[in-house]
């Protein structure tokens, strides 16, 4: 019963629907302006999060439009089919949300002094939770086991391709962009408000101390997985599977601890040195 249609982009895999030969066309040939944020991510690495985020930073806190209006709505994925009836105009803060590699979008977004914010997240956690959101989403295909998984995770070769490219393609973007930042799922595990705040700074939208209050409290997972603008309880069941679990299914670091085995830990770490010793990047996570 999976929905097993798959598009394809410069060699990465993508599930179909969502994404189509034309919407992968009109995301390459997007103009951003000024005034529009980027949200890039890998899957699984704390897009919701973000999402919600900067809704609530450009709200001021108020957390009305978060809970009226999904999140595929008011941050909506670049390369997605209903893109092109969402996007507007507008000056703007225009949040847009995409998965794609910097290969495909650095051409438009180079001096066109959109802000783009990158998160990155221990791709063990990464691969956990994507392994069980493959488990709910019909639109992937059956992962199997968690072994068999891990394995094409490492080889690059599930939807969205390698981790390891997406996000050395993407930090090695940062000089050639004028406003880039980047932030891990870990630092906003360890101190959101300080995120938060960073955030603020980065996007020139001050803010109070207690509005900051709010922003946090918002943004809590145990208060996020309860709104069903971004918890996904929303989508129907042919195409996640809530029977099989839930998009918001933890939320904490370090969870792979629970699903790796020792041999598992170390054929990980191996590759990760092998991929990233061309990548000057300091990971801080354990
Ligand atoms: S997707 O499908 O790419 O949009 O998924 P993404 O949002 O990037 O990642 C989903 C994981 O993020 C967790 N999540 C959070 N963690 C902490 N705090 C908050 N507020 C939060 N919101 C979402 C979500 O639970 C998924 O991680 P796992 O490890 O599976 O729980």
């Amino acid at each position: 019963d999976r929905m097993e249609v798959i598009e394809r982009l410069n060699g990465i895999d993508l599930p179909g629907h969502l994404h189509t030969p034309m919407s992968l066309q009109l995301a390459q040939n997007f103009e951003f302006k000024e005034g529009d944020v980027l949200i890039v991510t890998y899957p699984k690495s704390g897009t919701t999060w973000m999402q919600e985020i900067l809704t609530l930073i450009y709200s001021i806190g108020d957390d009305e439009i978060a809970k009226t209006v999904p999140n595929w709505t008011r941050t909506p994925w670049l390369e997605h089919t209903y893109f092109k009836d969402i996007i507007t105009e507008d000056d703007g803060p225009r949040i847009i949300t995409t998965h794609l590699r910097s290969e495909v979008l650095l051409p438009q977004l180079r001096n066109s002094k959109a802000k783009v914010i990158y998160v990155a997240r221990n791709p063990k956690d990464v691969a956990v939770s994507f392994y069980f959101f493959h488990k709910m989403a019909k639109f992937l295909p059956d992962p199997e086991s968690f072994q068999n998984f891990l394995k094409q995770f490492l080889q690059g070769k599930v939807c969205y391709g390698s981790w390891f490219e997406h996000v050395k393609s993407w930090y090695n973007c940062r000089q050639s962009l004028d406003f880039f930042y980047y932030i891990t799922y870990e630092d906003m595990q360890k101190d959101l408000r300080g995120c938060i705040k960073k955030l603020c700074k980065f996007l020139g939208s001050p803010m109070y101390s207690k509005e900051v209050d709010r922003v946090e409290k918002h943004c809590k997972f145990s208060n996020m997985s309860q709104n069903k603008m971004v918890n996904y309880m929303l989508i129907p069941c042919e195409i996640l599977d809530h029977t099989q679990g839930k998009f918001m299914r933890k939320g904490v670091v370090g969870d792979w601890k629970q699903h790796f085995t020792e041999e598992q830990n170390v054929m990980f770490d191996k590759i990760f040195q092998e991929k990233m010793s061309d990548c000057d990047l300091q990971f801080v996570w354990d």
